[in-house]
């Protein structure tokens, strides 16, 4: 099995490493194929997402991708090549799992913490990142076009009604589905992927279908978080409604996500590149690691879903018992806690 590594900037070089560690430890015949794209690599040839990693990313097995750091300020030549990457593989699902029983129990505070097991499916490729800005009125006006399509909303919102079906199948979940728009002001776009919506809803009478608006589920994620299951949202809502979902499992640290779509899938932790922690060594490599079990058991094989599991286990007993990075409230290593997921397999 060929995989891609495409580690990016700031952490993508600490975690990813940890990730392939990972991989290596359990002996599965694995084949690495390193590929450069991000901010430094767009200072060293000019391109974030040079044309030898789309090859080496279509000609892989699957793609593991760390993060890259964009800058906040216009760049001329400069496009986030995440994003870019996502819609030339055509991955039209970004799944978002958060688990609180991930969550160490130190960060609890001797609260008790709600149980919440529920996925965030995000579009991941139309919405407002579709890459449609503009300057107007000599640079005094600026717009962003949001395209919302039919054939992108019912493919995601059928992907999150299947993925509801077999967690439900799986005992997990309790078989429902939130719509999350803000129809009420973006009345054609949301409009549409809202009606669309609810049309493929009719397809799964076995699952339920419930509506939020965006706000009023941000606000939910904080209150209620218990009550969702899969929740499937535009680009933009999704990428935020992620970040605050996650908190529930332990924060940007253990945060993983699968894109797929017909023909391709990269993981890829949810953070960042972190500057703020960067190169000091003590990034949190367990959504690297959760990235590299949730590619296993992608791969479908009996060994590579039993592989998962056990990282899985191994990532749950360091998670109970430490060592924990900083983000985590402890003082470990990227490395410590790598061999730590190691020695527990
Ligand atoms: P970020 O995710 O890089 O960092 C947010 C906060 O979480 C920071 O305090 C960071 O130290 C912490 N954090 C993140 N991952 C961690 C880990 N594994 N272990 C411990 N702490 C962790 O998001 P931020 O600061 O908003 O963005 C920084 C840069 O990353 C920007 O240039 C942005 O464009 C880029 N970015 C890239 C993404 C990608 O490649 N998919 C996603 C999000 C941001
Ligand atoms: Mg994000």
């Amino acid at each position: 099995m060929q995989i891609c590594i495409i580690p990016g900037d700031g952490i993508g070089n600490e975690v990813v490493p940890a990730a392939i560690e990972l991989l290596k430890a359990t002996r599965l015949p694995f084949e690495f194929v390193e590929a450069e794209a991000g901010w430094g690599c767009f200072q060293r040839h000019g391109t974030s997402l040079p044309d030898a990693t789309l090859e080496a990313a279509r000609a892989a097995d699957a793609i593991l991708f760390g993060a890259v750091a964009s800058p906040s300020h216009p760049v001329a030549g400069y496009r986030s090549p995440i994003v870019r990457l996502r819609r030339e593989l055509d991955l039209y699902a970004n799944v978002r799992p958060t688990l609180s029983a991930d969550r160490p129990a130190a960060m609890n505070q001797g609260q008790s913490s709600p149980q919440v097991d529920l996925v965030v499916v995000r579009e991941n490729t139309e919405g407002l990142y579709a890459g449609r800005e503009r300057l107007e009125d000599d640079g005094n006006t600026a717009i962003a076009e949001r395209v919302i399509t039919r054939r992108a909303s019912e493919r995601i919102v059928r992907y999150a009604f299947e993925l509801a079906r077999s967690r439900q199948q799986a005992g997990r979940g309790n078989a429902a589905v939130t719509l999350v728009h803000k129809a009420n002001v973006l009345r054609e776009t949301c409009g549409l992927f809202r009606s669309v919506g609810l049309d493929v809803a009719r397809d799964y009478p076995d699952i339920s279908c419930n509506e939020l608006l965006v706000d009023t589920a941000a606000l939910q994620l904080v209150q209620r978080p218990e009550r969702f299951d899969v929740i499937v949202t535009t680009n933009l809502f999704g990428d935020i409604l992620s970040d605050v979902a996650c908190y529930w499992s332990g924060g940007m640290g253990l945060a993983t996500s699968a894109n797929t779509g017909e023909r391709y899938a990269l993981f890829e932790p949810v953070h960042g590149a972190a500057p703020d922690i960067a190169g000091k060594g003590i990034a949190n490599p367990l959504a690297a690691i959760g990235c590299a079990a949730m590619l296993l058991e992608r791969a479908g094989q009996a060994e590579t879903l039993a592989w998962a599991n056990r990282i899985r286990a191994a990532v749950r007993g360091v998670l109970a018992n430490g060592p924990y990075t900083p983000d985590l409230g402890g003082s470990a290593t990227t490395g410590d806690v790598t061999h730590a997921v190691i020695a527990g397999l």
